[in-house]
């Protein structure tokens, strides 16, 4: 791995930045204001894990040299339905944090009012993209699952995976459970679960089966990249709450400390801070098993869940 890697997966987000710049809405007209705060909260930068997620997913099943055209448009609604989650997660009436992918969160900018509406407008023009895509992209091959169509089983995933049964779901359960008090442990630990997989897994995995679904991948492979995604989701989730105490804003690019200013529950606050790191691991080691038994042990996707398990930002 090292500067190698470090390398590639700058380049590969820089491409990204470049496929979303191809579907933003132009600013202009009354709605300008909205699509101003659309924008500046899509391209304050981030590490586009999930667009990356979904090409890295269709290349491996669709081949190295296949048309990237296929998976563009959902690459960029991915991206514009995390970046919608964030922005609401940032509100004032959810975690109201000031600070995001290193800049003024969007609320902060354009009010809380306006900062709503361009989440909701981030969210809907998500799916205005992907169906766009799915109805002028090339011809793909019948899938084998529930529907004949590739694009609608995508899309669905997409859409489900996104609200209530999925990241909406997480989001309201850690809501929910924020100051909880008089809750028994092993009680508290589930809801935990369910919020992790849930608030964070839910896109991820979204992200991984949406690639395979338009690379050509068979149902059982699809729900083989699910259970990947599942765990480097919470994984992934349990390593931002570790950074939410041990990192720095300056690092991040947004605030530490977080947590503990709502009452959240994390998995450092149940389990501690070692159980909590080696639960990233093996939940990391358990989705790269999974990659070898899909054969993909010699892929950029295998670097990148390993490179996450220790990432600082
Ligand atoms: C932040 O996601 C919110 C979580 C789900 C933990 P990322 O850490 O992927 O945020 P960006 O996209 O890089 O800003
Ligand atoms: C949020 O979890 C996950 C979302 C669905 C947005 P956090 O509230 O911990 O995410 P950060 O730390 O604000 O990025
Ligand atoms: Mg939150
Ligand atoms: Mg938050
Ligand atoms: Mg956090």
């Amino acid at each position: 791995m090292g500067n190698d890697f470090n390398a590639r997966l700058s380049e590969k987000a820089a491409h990204i930045e470049d496929v979303l710049k191809d579907f933003l809405p132009t600013e202009e007209g009354y709605a300008k204001t909205v699509i101003e705060a659309m924008n500046y909260s899509l391209l304050a930068g981030g590490k586009r894990l999930r667009p990356m997620m979904i090409l890295e997913a269709y290349r491996l099943f669709a081949g190295e040299n296949a048309d990237e055209e296929v998976v563009r448009p959902f690459m960029a609604a991915m991206e514009m339905i995390h970046t919608y989650s964030l922005v609401h997660d940032d509100l004032p009436a959810m975690d109201n944090d000031e600070y995001r992918r290193g800049r003024k969160t969007t609320h902060a900018i354009y009010g809380p009012g306006m900062a709503t509406l361009a989440g909701d407008g981030l969210l809907n023009y998500a799916y205005e993209t992907a169906l766009s895509g799915a109805i002028k992209g090339p011809k793909l091959t019948e899938y084998d699952g529930d529907n004949s169509s590739r694009y609608l089983q995508a899309l669905m995933i997409l859409a489900t995976k996104a609200g209530i049964y999925g990241m909406v779901g997480g989001q309201c359960a850690d809501i929910m459970a924020e100051n909880a008090t008089d809750v028994p442990d092993d009680v508290m630990k589930d809801t935990l679960h369910y919020i992790d997989e849930n608030k964070t897994g839910a896109l991820i995995e979204a992200s991984l089966m949406i690639g395979a679904v338009l690379g050509g991948a068979t149902s059982k492979q699809v729900a083989l990249m699910e259970k990947a995604g599942s765990n480097v989701g919470i994984a992934f989730q349990i390593q931002d709450d570790i950074l939410d105490i041990t990192s720095t804003a300056e690092v991040l690019g947004k605030p530490i400390g977080s947590d503990e200013k709502n009452g959240k529950s994390t998995y450092v606050s149940l389990y501690g801070m070692d159980e909590a790191k080696a639960k990233v691991k093996e939940l990391s080691d358990g989705a790269i098993d999974i990659l070898d038994e899909l054969g993909f042990k010699q892929s950029f996707l295998d670097e990148l869940f390993r490179y996450l398990i220790y990432r600082e930002k």
